[in-house]
């Protein structure tokens, strides 16, 4: 019952960029995957979502992004070769996204009242937020930050590290990513859930086709 509105969200990601559309995709298939495991299972218990709520979560946090103007969005990667102002600006709107997107996604709780929008909004709302409390936007810190935020982070920044970004066309090993982000744990990122998804991401399949997951994917929103 959600599908047509994740659908055309997602849609008007994919418009203005199709980096961000795959890199959506791609974060939403790893969380269908680990929500499939005994630690998946365990994870949504405690952070109060639904399997659809999380994998949600994964395809809509960067929903804001739809709002940045053309020239940041494609430039943002490579703010050095911005002039100051447009630096400040960029930052402004980086800095500003995971709100951007929260306000996206609460308009469909206020216009319907349903909780399975609220408790989205709440995970994207805090997914830059750090462990120790020097994240983005609001400063979070350890447990103010929801779980399924926090849980998030780690397969956002595999995701993004390891896929190919404007400013780089050489994506990072996922060997070399997952050992990086070992050292983050306790700092960046929930040391007791992320020594558990960093256990799952070295050991999972990557997706053969992001489309066809997408296809299949979206019928569990049929019935959600
Ligand atoms: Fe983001
Ligand atoms: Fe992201």
């Amino acid at each position: 019952m959600y599908r047509k509105e994740i659908q055309q969200l997602l849609n008007d990601l994919a418009c203005v960029d199709d980096i961000n559309y795959y890199h959506s995709l791609r974060t939403g298939y790893y969380l269908s995957r680990f929500v499939e495991v005994e630690a998946g299972k365990q994870f949504l218990k405690q952070a109060w979502v639904t399997r659809n709520e999380f994998v949600a979560i994964g395809l809509l946090h960067d929903i804001g992004k739809v709002r940045w103007p053309r020239e940041v969005l494609l430039a943002s990667e490579r703010l050095r070769d911005l002039g100051r102002d447009r630096v400040l600006q960029a930052w402004n709107y980086i800095i500003e996204h995971p709100l951007g997107s929260e306000e996206i996604i609460m308009e469909y709780y206020k216009k319907t009242g349903n909780r399975f929008w609220e408790r989205i909004a709440q995970g994207v709302a805090a997914h830059h937020e750090n462990y120790a409390g020097d994240g983005y936007p609001l400063r979070l810190k350890g447990s103010e930050i929801p779980l399924s935020a926090r849980g998030l982070r780690l397969f956002d920044y595999f995701t993004g590290a390891t896929e190919v970004r404007r400013h780089s066309k050489y994506p990072r090993r996922p060997q070399e990513v997952l050992q990086f982000m070992r050292k983050g744990l306790g700092t960046h990122f929930d040391p007791y859930w992320g020594e558990r998804i960093i256990e799952f991401l070295t050991n999972v399949q990557p997706p053969q086709s992001l489309d066809q997951w997408y296809e299949k994917e979206l019928e569990h929103f049929l019935s959600s």
